[in-house]
């Protein structure tokens, strides 16, 4: 199949977070199930990689009263997948992926994306969008006469791309806003996500726990009527990982590589990883490690809450590299200074030193409030850290507490500092179990999360969406 991706975010070549990686990741997947995937992205200024041009290839729209003409620039992913990337300076020769006015941008984007489409003569058998920034390409392919049968997918539906009536009115949305909706459904909400849920033949999510929490009010942002509406087209399929790209055995960011036969020497890491971060080096102290963009979603609020009594109550050493919202930056800091030998924190997105904490971690966290996949867990358990989770969402799906049979991690359920406190406690004592614990390590390691079973998934749900997408008869 020919399946055209639309995002905002691909790794390496813009990245703010799991959906970059998931979009790369997934399409190189299903080139090597022998389908042709190809990316489609705005030519952020901010992106480094150098970029061709595609010869004799430009289209020029109508946007807002102006002529706007795009280039068309391209590149590959690992030299294999091909990447459009369009190039317009008013609206994405600026910096960085999210700005002010992101509403514009990804309108423009999705305006465009047809044209391209079609430009390039790209016949595509799915067009495949994710999140809110690209959910209106379903809109335009529609209102240019393309039966192309499309699939959303969500991975994050606290991002909905909201508006106002005077933004409707102004970008000439208003026209076209209802026009597509089947008769019979709700009405679309003032933002860009509703349109993506409506009018797919499919929608996704990145995880059958978060398919299941989003048609309720505690997780639907909202949204749960429409998601309901759809509930039959709505699945939920977890992201998988690139194993080449994560790999303890060949990765060059360790101090040591090092695989599941050969776990003594991942230590070597720990103490890299506690030099680094300037705590006593000592193999023989929990390391908890976590990597996180810090927003209200990661659970920062109950890591802060829980801060005091896990240095009370363990004596387990804490690693917390990320970046996000400034006031998160500011509490964190101050708890560094309270615990200097502890406690370190890194305010920034490096992936070298991401990389050192899933694999010199004994214990990675994620507290999160709600979290659709999650990446970091499955990484961590690649690396032989073992997750902390709270359960929801991917979390539930992918980590089981060591109670359980099976169990591969250490989970906890309510919101809560006394429950999150209490896991940790536990950890920190499996720890000390040697012997059961390097057991535990080398399970992880050996679980499959790549994306071998979860891309023969979005297979299914291309085919399902091909037979709906066509016109009775064909
Ligand atoms: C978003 C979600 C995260 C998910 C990622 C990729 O960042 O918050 O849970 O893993 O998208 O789908």
């Amino acid at each position: 199949m020919r399946i055209v991706f639309v995002a905002s975010e691909a790794f390496p070549l813009a990245k703010i977070g799991g959906l970059a990686d998931v979009t790369s990741s997934l399409a190189l997947a299903l080139q090597e199930s022998g389908h042709e995937p190809c990316l489609m992205l705005p030519a952020y200024g901010s992106i480094k990689a150098p970029l061709q041009d595609v010869p004799g290839k430009s289209v020029t729209v109508s946007f807002t009263g102006r002529q706007e003409q795009v280039n068309l620039k391209t590149t590959g992913l690992k030299g294999r997948v091909p990447v459009y990337l369009l190039e317009n300076d008013r609206y994405f020769g600026r910096g960085g992926i999210y700005d002010r006015d992101e509403l514009e941008r990804f309108l423009f984007f999705t305006r465009v994306v047809p044209e391209v489409i079609a430009e390039l003569d790209l016949r595509p058998d799915i067009v495949h969008c994710h999140d809110w920034h690209t959910s209106l390409v379903l809109l335009w392919l529609k209102h240019a006469g393309m039966a192309v049968p499309g699939v959303y997918t969500i991975h994050n539906l606290a991002y909905q791309g909201p508006f106002d009536r005077q933004f409707l009115l102004r970008s000439g949305l208003a026209s076209v806003w209802q026009k597509y909706v089947p008769a019979g459904a709700p009405r679309p909400e003032m933002n860009f996500m509703s349109q993506g849920i409506l009018l797919a033949d499919i929608v996704t999510t990145v995880s059958p726990t978060y398919a299941s929490e989003i048609l309720t009010r505690q997780y639907g942002e909202g949204l749960e009527p429409l998601l309901s509406y759809r509930r039959n087209e709505l699945c939920g399929i977890v992201n998988g990982i690139d194993y080449d790209e994560y790999n303890p055995a060949a990765d060059a960011h360790l101090a040591r590589n090092y695989d599941s036969t050969t776990l003594e020497t991942r230590t070597e890491n720990k103490l890299a990883l506690q030099r680094q971060s300037g705590l006593p080096p000592d193999p023989e102290m929990a390391l908890f490690g976590m990597v996180s963009r810090l927003e209200e979603q990661k659970g920062i609020d109950l890591l802060l809450q829980t801060i005091d009594s896990f240095m009370a109550e363990t004596k387990a050493q804490l690693v917390i590299l990320g970046r996000g919202r400034e006031h998160y930056h500011r509490s964190l800091a101050e708890a560094a200074l309270k615990y200097p030998h502890r406690l370190s924190v890194f305010i920034t997105y490096d992936e070298g030193l991401a990389r050192l904490i899933y694999a010199g971690s004994d214990v990675f966290l994620m507290p999160s409030r709600f979290e659709p996949c999650g990446l970091g867990q499955l990484m961590a358990m690649r690396y032989g850290a073992v997750p902390l989770v709270r359960r929801t969402g991917g979390l539930a799906d992918t980590v089981h507490d060591v109670t359980e049979a099976g169990g591969n991690g250490f989970v906890f359920q309510d919101y809560d500092v006394r429950e999150m406190l209490s896991a940790a406690r536990r950890a920190e004592r499996g720890f000390h179990h040697r012997s059961q614990w390097q057991d535990l390590m080398r399970r992880n390691m050996e679980l499959d999360f790549s994306w071998r079973a979860s891309a023969g998934r979005y297979e299914g749900v291309y085919l399902r969406a091909h037979s709906k997408g066509q016109p009775s008869g064909s």
